[in-house]
């Protein structure tokens, strides 16, 4: 248990609790979930679930209903794949925690671009061991393909993807997965590919692994609905995958949560079957809030910020401020109310980063960057 390393967004979030509690006023820029109400007719869909007593246990690999709208709704994407090949989980997390239990024996090497979110745990949880290559802001946090070369040996058994990014926001395009998808192919990898943040994408469009034909053999598609639908409470997640590395990871779900919640299942279907229109609302409203958090912290001396291509997080560098990351958001905590993650909560090259969640108000976001601002001036004093 002492390798595995706690959630450092849950542990700001604590402490940011904890500060309310003693009555001071917190925004919160650290939790990483839409700030939207899930839509009203997915909500209804749940209530009428319930209604119709819905109660009861599922198929372990989720209903066939849900399973025919993942099939369907991925199709939409250029994913082509079949019910036999999805299984529906608690929570993406879920999905790709059962794909790490049935794919990974202790020692097993499981290559993860960082900065990166918190794969380490549960790699770790596995006994398997992570091996972190840099993604930098020069190429965009983009993966390179010489930078996985160099760090295959014997060992290596996965290959981590996940874009659009959390924490970084970037997007790669089929282009640009082609090459590391060939890797794969000739070492016999699996490609684990959290897609979690496929909607939300501001520039171009997110090129999805599995798209590319030859890869469905050894991919693990991972996605749901939290952030697309605005619906992380509901724990709604799914993993597509080779038929046999489904029933394995069946068992694994057999054994840990025997399915997701019923009526949950019922309103997923709603939400992928329903209108759509409400992704697009969310990505614009997003999208201003991106160019807002970005051009004011840009004008915070010392603070550089890329603009982010997806995701919802800004991700500035703040090495010219000669402070680590963790000493920054503990002052932008107490002393400005802020709440964010350091980035040395996103594996060993995040360091000299913060995360800003930008799923917060615009007004939120202009407060915050004011007090943010302030503190880095008394910084340079
Ligand atoms: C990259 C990434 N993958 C997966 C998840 C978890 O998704 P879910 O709520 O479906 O478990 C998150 C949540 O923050 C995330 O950022």
């Amino acid at each position: 248990m002492k390798e595995i390393p706690p959630s450092s967004t849950l542990k700001v979030l604590s402490l940011a609790k904890e500060l309310e509690h003693q009555g001071k006023k917190i925004i919160h820029m650290e939790v990483g979930e839409p700030d939207f109400d899930t839509p009203e007719h997915v909500k209804k869909a749940a209530r009428d679930a319930l209604a119709q007593g819905l109660t009861k246990y599922t198929p372990s690999l989720g209903t066939p209903e849900l399973r025919n709208a993942i099939t369907e709704h991925l199709k939409e994407k250029g994913i082509e794949t079949e019910m036999k090949n999805v299984i529906v989980t608690p929570g993406a997390k879920h999905a790709i925690f059962c794909a790490m239990v049935a794919t990974l024996d202790p020692g097993d090497e499981v290559i993860i671009p960082s900065p990166c979110w918190t794969y380490e745990a549960m790699v770790r949880i596995v006994g398997a061991k992570p091996i972190f290559i840099e993604t930098t802001r020069e190429n965009e946090f983009k993966i390179e393909p010489e930078k996985v070369e160099e760090a295959l040996t014997s060992r290596t058994k996965m290959l981590l993807l996940n874009y659009p990014n959390n924490p970084t926001g970037a997007v790669m395009t089929e282009e640009e997965l082609r090459p590391i998808a060939d890797l794969a192919s000739d070492r016999g990898l699996w490609v684990l590919s959290d897609e979690i943040y496929d909607s939300l994408v501001y520039e171009g469009k997110n090129a999805s692994i599995l798209s590319i034909p030859e890869m469905a053999e050894r991919t693990i598609y991972v996605n749901g609905l939290s952030k697309t639908y605005s619906m992380t409470g509901w724990r709604l997640g799914y993993a597509v995958a080779p038929i046999e590395l489904i029933s394995e990871m069946n068992k694994i779900q057999q054994a840990s949560t025997s399915c997701a919640a019923s009526f949950v299942q019922a309103a997923g279907v709603t939400a992928l079957r329903g209108p759509q229109d409400f992704i697009e609302k969310m990505r614009e409203e997003f999208r201003k809030r991106r160019d807002e958090i970005v051009k004011r912290l840009n004008s915070i001396d010392g603070i550089d910020c890329p603009k982010p291509g997806g995701a919802f997080y800004a991700f500035p560098s703040i090495k010219d401020l000669d402070i680590s990351s963790l000493e920054f958001c503990e002052l932008l905590l107490q002393k400005a109310g802020v709440a964010s993650v350091p980035g040395s909560g996103f594996g060993p090259y995040g360091e000299g980063h913060v995360r800003f969640s930008y799923a917060t108000s615009m007004k939120n976001i202009k407060e915050a960057t004011e007090k943010i601002k302030e503190v880095v001036e008394e910084l340079h004093k």
